[in-house]
Parts: C-alpha cells; structure tokens; sequence
C-alpha cells in the first residue's frame, strides 16, 4: 500500500475533546509515524463532557473529571501536548500556529476541533456572578456547589442541557423553574409525543415548566436574585443556568480566511476551504450525506466520525461509510436515544406504550425512515439505524403495531 512519507512537521490539533483526541488517537492506530501535536487551553488531562451535566451533578457523586484516556496513553503513543495553552492564530500560509506564549509552531497538516462554546444570556443582568452556562469541568463544579437543597434555581432554555440540569437539581432538592420560549421541552430535537413526555415525567419530579416564556432581564444586588419574563412576571433564583444552546468556536478558521457560514466548513473528508487544514466536531458546517441538508451536529459521534475522516485522508486511505448520527439524553433516570436527524414536517409514528416509558417514535421522510427517538426501546433503535443507513421505506400502519419488528415493516 502506498505509504505517505514522514514529514518533519508535526500534525497540529487544536482542541483536545473528543474530535480532537480521536483524531490524534486514530493517526497512531492507523500508523501514521510523523509527529503529533495536541493543543488545548484546558490544562487538565482531556476529558468527557456527558458526565459534565449527568453523574457529576449526582447527589453523593465524587467531583471528579472522567478522563477520555487515561495518565500515560499520550506519552506511550507519542504524542505530544501542549495543555494550558491557547492558540491565537493560524497562519496558513507559512503553515504555522501562534501560542499564547508568543512561541511559533510550524505544522503538516493542521486539524481545527475547537467544539463550541455555551450561548451566554445577552440580556441586561445576564452575567451577574449566580448566572452559569455549562460547558466545562470548573462550570460543573461550581454549578454543583450551588444547587443545595432548597435553593431555587431557575434554567433557561429547556434543551438538553436545560433538562440535565432541572433533573440533577430536583434530585438535590432543589426549587427548579425551567423557562422555555418554545412552546414545549426539546423543540430543536425532537417532536410533540415525546416533548410532553418528558415534560410531565419532570413535572413528576417537582419541576416547573413556563412555556413561551421571553426572557427580558437577571436582576439583583450584585448576584442574581431573580428573572424577569417580557409578561411582566419575576422569578426569583439562587442560581441560574442558561441552557439556551452552542455557537462553534470559529473565530481562529475566519481570522485566518477559511470559509465559515455558523462553523467552519468542511466536506465529506473533514477538509476546510485550505487543503492543508482539516476541521472535526462541533465547530464544523457540512452536508448531510444523508439528504443533503447543511448541518452542525453537537455529538460525540460526529466529532468522532468526522475525526475518523480526517486520519483517512491524511493517511491517504480510503474512508468508511458515513455513519447514522446519533444522541442520547438521561433525564430523571430515563434515557432517550435518538439516531437519524429529524426534520419538522417528518410524519411521526408512535409505536408503544407512553406510559410505561418504553416507545418509540418513528420519523419518516418521503416515506423513508429517517430518525427514531426511543425510551428504553433498543430493538428499535437498532432497527431504525439499519432502516435509515438503507433509506427504507416503511408500511406506516404495520410500523405503528408495537408487536411488529420495526424491519418487518419495511417495503
Ligand atoms: N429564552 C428561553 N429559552 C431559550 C432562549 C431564551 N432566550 N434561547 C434559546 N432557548 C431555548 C431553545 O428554544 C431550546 O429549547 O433553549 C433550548 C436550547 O436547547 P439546545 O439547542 O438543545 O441547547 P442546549 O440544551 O444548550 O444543549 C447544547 O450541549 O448537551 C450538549 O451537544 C449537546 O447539543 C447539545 C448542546
């Protein structure tokens, strides 16, 4: 096989979450003998970012970091880090990166996966010293320092995050109050069955919801005290936590000319508009080779699959196929794994029981299946992924028998 030679630059990684270690992991699983560099600005050892906002909350849970490899795993492969460091630009013309410590690095190839960043609440009060976004190992600790029993914490945005948290705070006995401008729990995801779902397995565990709800101001003597809503109505907080979704973190790509539109653009490769420079993860824009639609995808699949596709054209190997995407979510104990990226106007089918919290709901374009969300219903999701992975069609009547295998329904 042909055998690229062995540069005397390193490839530089900027960013060490899960796009960026996948990628310098899967170089040394896949050979690559050249030098690898891993920059990040977090000092610690790079970490998982699920248990951030699930286990690390957990009433009696140790507060500590879940490394993504263990002490040891960088050095024993050769590859280098630099952790603590920050890089302020990206030179691609002379190839090289600029640390915050004024020290120049020349580069090979260069892989952005620098993920995203929490929305901060730009609204008067929005960052008074009690409001949080969660993005970070030091946001989670301090977060759980401040949901204690009986404080009252009021979230903003009922998303992923939002929920996570309202579910960790309940649990810790605190007061939550979850204000959603939308009109139900996890609109940007998922559809009508499972958002009421969800929303009355919180509203079971002592959460509130407020739907509709314009978020116009944080008050307080030099902490938050409360949130005022567009409806004239005040909550009043010890904590808040604004779960109100990512924005990718871009701003190196378009300082140094890649082409960004909300991420940086990459095609099926990972390649940015340079062709010495590769992106991968949250921070990326690309077409869905599913139904070519322009995505941002914030999951560990994707940085992962997309960190895969960058070793591959690197190494000069061919890729693998494209991969379902998927998630998954725990909220009060219940998990909900979702594959496939739904569309709005996708017709939805319910197979199974609401109440017993084990259904799932079958998305289908065209009449092609193209998502499935699904609590406690792993068959389902097994078949869904195999269903979108071919683009089959399914009869939707024999597909809403819950007795019926989902693959005995194809067409
Ligand atoms: N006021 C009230 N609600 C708002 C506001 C606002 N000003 N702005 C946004 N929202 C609501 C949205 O309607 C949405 O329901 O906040 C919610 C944000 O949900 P997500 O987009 O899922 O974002 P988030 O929950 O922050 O999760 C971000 O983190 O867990 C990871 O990768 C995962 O994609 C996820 C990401």
């Amino acid at each position: 096989m042909h055998k690229p030679h062995v540069p005397a630059e390193p490839i530089i990684i900027i960013g060490a979450g899960h796009g960026g270690v996948s990628v310098a992991a899967g170089l040394r699983t896949q050979g690559w003998e050249g030098r690898i560099l891993l920059i990040d600005g977090d000092s610690r050892l790079p970490y998982e970012r699920p248990p951030l906002s699930k286990e690390l909350l957990k009433p009696g849970s140790p507060e500590h970091v879940t490394p993504l490899r263990r002490a040891g795993y960088y050095e024993e492969r050769g590859i280098e880090t630099v952790l603590g460091l920050d890089v302020r630009q990206i030179d691609v013309e002379n190839r090289s990166v600029t640390l915050s410590d004024g020290s120049i690095r020349a580069y090979y190839r260069l892989v952005i996966a620098t993920g995203s960043t929490a929305r901060a609440l730009r609204i008067p009060g929005g960052d008074l010293p009690g409001v949080q976004t969660l993005k970070t190992f030091d946001d989670a600790t301090r977060l759980r320092g401040q949901l204690t029993a009986g404080a009252r914490a009021v979230i903003v945005g009922a998303g992923y995050i939002g929920l996570e948290v309202a579910a960790a705070a309940a649990a810790l006995g605190c007061d939550v109050t979850v204000l959603e401008f939308q009109d139900r729990v996890m609109s940007r995801v998922t559809s009508e069955p499972v958002s009421r779902f969800f929303e009355q397995h919180h509203e079971n565990h002592g959460v509130r919801f407020v739907f509709g709800a314009a978020v116009t101001a944080v008050e307080g003597d030099g902490r938050a005290e409360r949130v005022l809503t567009a409806d004239g109505e005040s909550y009043p907080a010890d904590v808040v936590i604004a779960g109100i979704g990512v924005v990718p973190n871009q701003q190196l790509a378009e300082a140094a000319g890649l082409e960004c539109n909300d991420g940086i653009l990459v095609d099926e490769h990972g390649r940015t508009s340079h062709p010495a420079v590769y992106a991968a993860g949250d921070v990326t824009r690309f077409t869905s080779p599913f139904d070519g639609s322009s995505l941002r995808l914030e999951c560990i699949q994707n940085a992962q699959a997309q960190a895969d596709s960058v070793v591959h054209h690197i190494m000069e190997k061919p890729r693998k196929d494209a991969d379902i995407p998927w998630f998954w979510t725990v909220q009060h104990g219940v998990r909900l794994q979702t594959a496939g990226v739904r569309h709005p106007d996708d017709d939805a089918i319910v197979r199974g029981a609401v109440e017993d919290k084990k259904f799932s709901v079958v998305y289908l374009r065209g009449g092609k299946v193209s998502a499935v969300d699904t609590i406690d219903s792993l068959k389902d999701f097994m078949a869904a992924k195999k269903l979108i992975a071919a683009g089959a069609a399914v009869d939707p009547v024999l597909a809403s028998v819950p007795g019926t295998p989902l693959a005995e329904a194809a067409i």
